[in-house]
C-alpha cells in the first residue's frame, strides 16, 4: 500500500523558487510530490527538508544505477533525508538492488521508517522498437518489464515504477502487495510529449496501479490546481 495520497505531482522544475510559486496554490499538507533529477541536481537536499516541513509526502526519483557498493553508500545518504520512496534501475541487477536496501537500512535513523525502495523496469518513454533495435534487448516490452519486476521482488524491493499497461501482469506474478507506481499518465485529450506507453488516470487505477505520477499535465496546465483536482477525481471514480 502507498501511504495516503496516490497522486504524485512530478516537480520537474530547475529552481526552488519555481517550486514554491507552483506549490503556493496547493494545500501542501498531505500533498504527494515527486522530486526528480532536474530539481535535485539544481537544488540539493535543502528543498526536501522544506517540503517535508510543509507536510508533503515525497518520492525521491533519482533512479540510481551504478556498481553495488556505490549504490549502497548513496542510499545510506539518501535514507537520512526522511523521504517516503526512493528508486533504482532494475537493469542494475539483483546484487545492486540488494545493496540499495542494505544502504537504506544502514542509513535510516533509529525509530524512523526505511523509505520504500522501488525499481524502474523500462522507462515509459521507451518504445518496443527502441528496446529491440537500439538497446538490443529482445522480446516484448511487457515481458521485459515483468522479468525486471520479478528480479526486483527477488532482491527484496517493495515494488516497481512501470507503465500502467504493465501493471496487470506484474500484479499477477508478483502479488497485489508488490507496489506499482506509474508515470506515463495523460488525461484524455492531452498531449503525449515524449511519453509512449501511456494511459489516463482512470485507466491506470482500473489496471491496478497503486499510485500515479503526473508531471506536465499538471505543471504546464493553465490552471494546475484544477488539473490536479480533475485527475484526483478521475482516480477516485475509477473502479479498482
Ligand atoms: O510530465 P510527465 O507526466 O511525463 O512526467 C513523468 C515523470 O515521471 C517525469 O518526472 C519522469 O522523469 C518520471 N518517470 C517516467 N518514467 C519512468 C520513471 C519516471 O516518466 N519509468
Amino acid at each position: 500500500m502507498i501511504d495516503n495520497n496516490p497522486v504524485y505531482i512530478a516537480l520537474d522544475f530547475a529552481k526552488p523558487q519555481q517550486v514554491l510559486d507552483f506549490l503556493d496554490r496547493f494545500e501542501t499538507n498531505g500533498l504527494a510530490v515527486k522530486i526528480g533529477m532536474e530539481l535535485f541536481y539544481h537544488t540539493g537536499p535543502a528543498l526536501i527538508a522544506d517540503l517535508k516541513g510543509a507536510g508533503c509526502q515525497i518520492f525521491l526519483d533519482l533512479k540510481l544505477h551504478d556498481i553495488p557498493n556505490t549504490v549502497k553508500k548513496a542510499m545510506k545518504g539518501l535514507a537520512g533525508f526522511g523521504v517516503d520512496i526512493v528508486n533504482v534501475h532494475a537493469a542494475g541487477g539483483n546484487t545492486m538492488m540488494e545493496a540499495a536496501l542494505e544502504g537504506l537500512d544502514q542509513g535510516t535513523p533509529p525509530g524512523k521508517k526505511r523509505p520504500k525502495c522501488i525499481a524502474v523496469t523500462q522507462l515509459t518513454s521507451t518504445s518496443q522498437q527502441m528496446m529491440n533495435q537500439y538497446l538490443l534487448i529482445g522480446g516484448k516490452i511487457e515481458d521485459v518489464a515483468l522479468s525486471y519486476a520479478r528480479l526486483a521482488q527477488s532482491a527484496g524491493l517493495d515494488g516497481v515504477v512501470c507503465s500502467p499497461l504493465e501493471v496487470p501482469s506484474i500484479k499477477k506474478r508478483c502479488g497485489k502487495d508488490f507496489l506499482t507506481v506509474t508515470p506515463g499518465i495523460r488525461p484524455a485529450g492531452s498531449v503525449e510529449d515524449d511519453q509512449v506507453r501511456i494511459t489516463t488516470p482512470k485507466r491506470a487505477r482500473e489496471l491496478g496501479s497503486d499510485a500515479i505520477v503526473v508531471g506536465r499535465s499538471i505543471t504546464k496546465a493553465d490552471d494546475p490546481l484544477l488539473a490536479y483536482h480533475q485527475i484526483q477525481a478521475e482516480w477516485s471514480e475509477a473502479n479498482e
